[in-house]
């Protein structure tokens, strides 16, 4: 869906408000792609820059103080620069950041995942989520020896040639600008509503996994009923297909075990990045031990050169993102970190859901545990609940693009004029936030939808 035309109002605020971005953003049209290193960052007309941040704020380069909901695009659920995390990563930098060797900082990591999260017996660490996917399914090919994967409608896994189909509207579009058709051939997409459609396509028995963001597409954007995982578990066991959790977003945020921890649905492997690296780079896949075994050497030449799943990585297990992340996990290790997030992120959905009941406004905030989405212009039957898992009778297709389309756009123009940074059309809390960031942020929404009266919009 393109991006609605902004009127000139809002406009002309932004651009005075964010001059310096603006010229930031026409000095970096002339030499990074798009201005961007990062298709989410952008924002018509131009994307704010930013200077320095810390705990739950950040600061732009005209000074300009934005509460952040993007927290590292769900990285930094210890929010911006926590002390003990930074405090091992300056230690670990100075004894150097790369060793091209083995270190126990990747070992405490690791450890760490096995301690946590349910699914993992084994992790091999990657260099970011996309990676970690890719490798997921290589090792899931390697050990079914089946050629095909199944993924769901707007179910994002990172920006790999296989997984990027069916995750933008029109989910059964062919067009994959530089993905070949042949690679999108191996790549079955199906709504994540219907089981037996499912079971149907698994009768044809090439899938050697099914993956799935078990928070719905896009941390929540496209609603998933717990039913259908648990069925999705139950075919996968009846039928020996791999299930495949992508935990990037969900985990160690759901609970300290992830989805797979607060659903207490398990999968055969995990998919992670973000929180695990503690805001720094990096991903890993996680599993049981007889699939993630197709990665061990053996004394076996035949098997070590023909059947062995080869996965190197210069940034694989990096000594500071390792420190970074298994500081990061100790700390998540405690679920009041994760009850602390939910409950604050549930008290914004239910005020902001409340601001749109009192002035009468078509729209919705919607998510879980401690992410929310906003959608406006659509009439919403069961908003009067104030704190919904879900919007009901709004297409999926609709509410995949919501984040970047329709009114998001300007919303997310007046929201940082009234100083809150929204991230695709919402955002990830921290433990940084606090409950007068929740009532400002609240309060920046009614104010924006003002704004945006006043421009004739909503
Ligand atoms: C569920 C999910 N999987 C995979 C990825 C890809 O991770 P990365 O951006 O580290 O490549 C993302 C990124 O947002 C994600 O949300």
């Amino acid at each position: 869906m393109a991006q609605a035309a902004v009127e000139p109002g809002l406009i002309g605020e932004y651009e005075e408000r964010f001059a310096s971005s603006k010229r930031m953003h026409e000095r970096a049209a002339q030499s990074l792609a798009g201005g961007i290193a990062h298709d989410g960052r952008f924002i018509k007309p131009f994307p704010i820059y930013v200077d320095h941040a810390t705990g739950a704020y950040k600061w732009d380069i005209d000074g300009n103080r934005l509460i952040d909901y993007a927290m590292g695009h769900g990285s930094l659920i210890l929010g911006h620069n926590n002390p003990e995390v930074m405090a091992a990563v300056h230690e670990a930098s100075g004894k150097g950041t790369h060793f091209g060797s083995g270190h126990e900082a990747e070992i405490e990591w690791a450890e760490k995942v096995v301690e946590l999260i349910p699914s993992a017996e084994l992790v091999r660490f990657t260099a970011s989520g996309t990676e970690a996917t890719l490798l997921a399914m290589r090792l899931a090919r390697a050990y079914s020896g089946k050629p095909s994967i199944l993924k769901f409608e707007g179910h994002f896994h990172g920006w790999n040639d296989y997984l990027i189909k069916g995750e933008k509207p029109p989910f059964e579009s062919p067009s994959n600008p530089g993905v070949p058709d042949e690679v999108g051939r191996t790549v079955a997409v199906l709504p994540a509503d219907d089981l037996g459609m499912v079971e149907e396509r698994l009768t044809q028995g090439d899938i050697a996994a099914i993956i799935i963001e078990p928070s719905g597409g896009s941390w929540t954007s496209i609603p998933l009923e717990i039913e259908f995982l648990q069925g999705l578990r139950d075919l996968a066991t009846r039928t020996n297909t791999i299930l495949i959790f992508d935990e990037v977003i969900t985990g160690f945020r759901w609970s300290p075990g992830g989805a797979q921890g607060r659903f207490g649905i398990i999968p055969d492997m995990t998919t992670m990045a973000k929180i695990l690296a503690g805001g720094f780079p990096g991903g890993g896949v996680a599993g049981r031990a007889d699939i993630m075994e197709g990665l061990l050497f053996k004394d076996d030449a035949a098997w070590n050169s023909n059947r062995k799943v080869i996965h190197p990585g210069t940034y694989n297990g990096n000594p500071v993102a390792a420190t970074a992340g298994y500081t990061c996990l100790g700390i998540c290790a405690n679920p009041e970190i994760q009850i602390y997030c939910d409950n604050l992120t549930a008290r914004l959905r239910a005020g902001m859901n409340t601001v749109l009941e009192n002035r009468g406004i078509d729209g919705c905030v919607w998510g879980e545990s401690s992410v929310w989405h906003v959608i406006l212009g659509y009439k919403v039957p069961n908003r009067a609940a104030g704190d919904l898992r879900a919007p009901e009778g709004i297409p999926s297709d609709v509410l995949k693009a919501s984040g970047k389309a329709g009114l998001n756009t300007p919303l997310a123009i007046a929201m940082a004029i009234e100083g809150v940074d929204l991230f695709n059309g919402g955002g990830l809390l921290s433990i940084a936030h606090t409950e007068e960031d929740i009532d400002f942020t609240i309060e920046a929404f009614d104010k924006s939808l003002t704004r945006m009266q006043a421009d004739g919009l909503v």
